[in-house]
């Protein structure tokens, strides 16, 4: 079948650390670690294909073991992918810690990524796809390119800005059909592009305190159409020219939150392809998606498959 998503965007090699306490500088701490795949990009496409999306994956890896793994891991999941080697760059690494409340602290070394080019793409893939997704964690560039070529073929354009870097060029806005920034990447948005000048800059504390009228009117100032803000464990809220919805997330024990926004990201892309566009469905899809991959730890590995998300819808209807 010929892929409907196609995910333009990252592979990192996630190198996971658990610990009691984040180490002190100077400090040596003993934990237990795992490795496995990640990277926001790839880490969308699986969540994408495993909640049944025929999925296209597209990124750049270095000659090396780690690339060597992701292309092994690809192959072992069934998902095609169209990779671009850059023999003299490493391929992406994270060390990622996660304390034993659960949260987490990241270091993400891009290398291969940042080589991604226009050259790189599969324009009949794009050309074909139904949905192209793209983060900001590949060369921004060949991001933009890939939004285009989507938006130009007729696809939905799906941008999700993390981590929102400081040579983000708003122009790149104009590409793009649903942008879904989690609310750290909003407010900083909003300040960088929707605020007038003499405005007091928005805090997440503030955000979280506006009115439902007043966040309406904000993403409006975006120029996309569609935003949907995450918003962890308070679900989301979708925000397009003739309405506004909030879509509340479910309750589960979260063990590693790591990759919740990307689980969100392609559960919301799977849901989009199983309800025909409806926007409010797809975000509960991606809250499910994102649900499940919490109470596993990982990244990638963590994302849940078809079945697992409508065994979970079931148990918990609307
Ligand atoms: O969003 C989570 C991802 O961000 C991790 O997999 C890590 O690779 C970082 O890039
Ligand atoms: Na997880």
């Amino acid at each position: 079948t010929a892929p409907q998503v196609v995910v333009v965007g990252s592979y990192v090699t996630d190198l996971c650390f658990n610990c009691a306490h984040f180490p002190r500088p100077g400090e040596t701490l003993a934990g237990t670690s795992r490795t496995g795949p990640g990277g926001k990009g790839s880490n969308q496409a699986v969540a994408a294909a495993r909640a049944g999306a025929p999925t296209l994956y597209v990124g750049a890896i270095g000659n090396d073991a780690f690339g060597r793994e992701a292309q092994a891991f690809y192959e072992a999941e069934g998902i095609p992918a169209h990779w671009a080697i850059k023999p003299k760059q490493p391929t992406g690494a994270a060390a990622i810690l996660v304390n034993a409340e659960g949260q987490n602290q990241i270091i993400v070394a891009l290398a291969a990524n940042l080589h991604l080019r226009r050259d790189d793409l599969p324009i009949d893939a794009i050309d074909g796809a139904r949905i192209v997704i793209a983060q900001l964690e590949a060369d921004l560039p060949a991001t933009t390119h890939a939004l285009k070529l989507g938006r130009t073929a007729g696809a939905l354009t799906v941008l999700n800005p993390a981590p929102l870097r400081p040579d983000f060029q708003p122009a790149m806005l104009k590409h793009v059909d649903i942008l879904i920034p989690n609310e750290t990447e909003f407010v900083e948005l909003i300040n960088r592009l929707g605020h007038q000048p003499g405005q007091k800059p928005l805090t997440a504390k503030a955000l979280l305190k506006l009115a439902p009228a007043k966040l309406h009117a904000l993403c409006g100032t975006l120029g996309v159409p569609v935003v949907i803000v995450t918003l962890g464990q308070r679900g989301c809220f979708i925000s397009r020219a003739d309405g506004y919805l909030e879509i509340p997330a479910f309750t589960v024990d979260a063990v590693d939150t790591t990759g919740a926004g990307d689980a969100f990201v392609g559960g919301f892309a799977a849901g989009l392809l199983e309800h025909e566009g409806d926007l409010a469905a797809a975000a509960r899809h991606g809250c499910a998606v994102a649900a499940l991959s919490v109470t596993k730890p990982g990244t990638a590995p963590s994302m849940p498959t078809r079945t697992a998300v409508s065994r979970f819808l079931k148990k918990h209807p609307a």
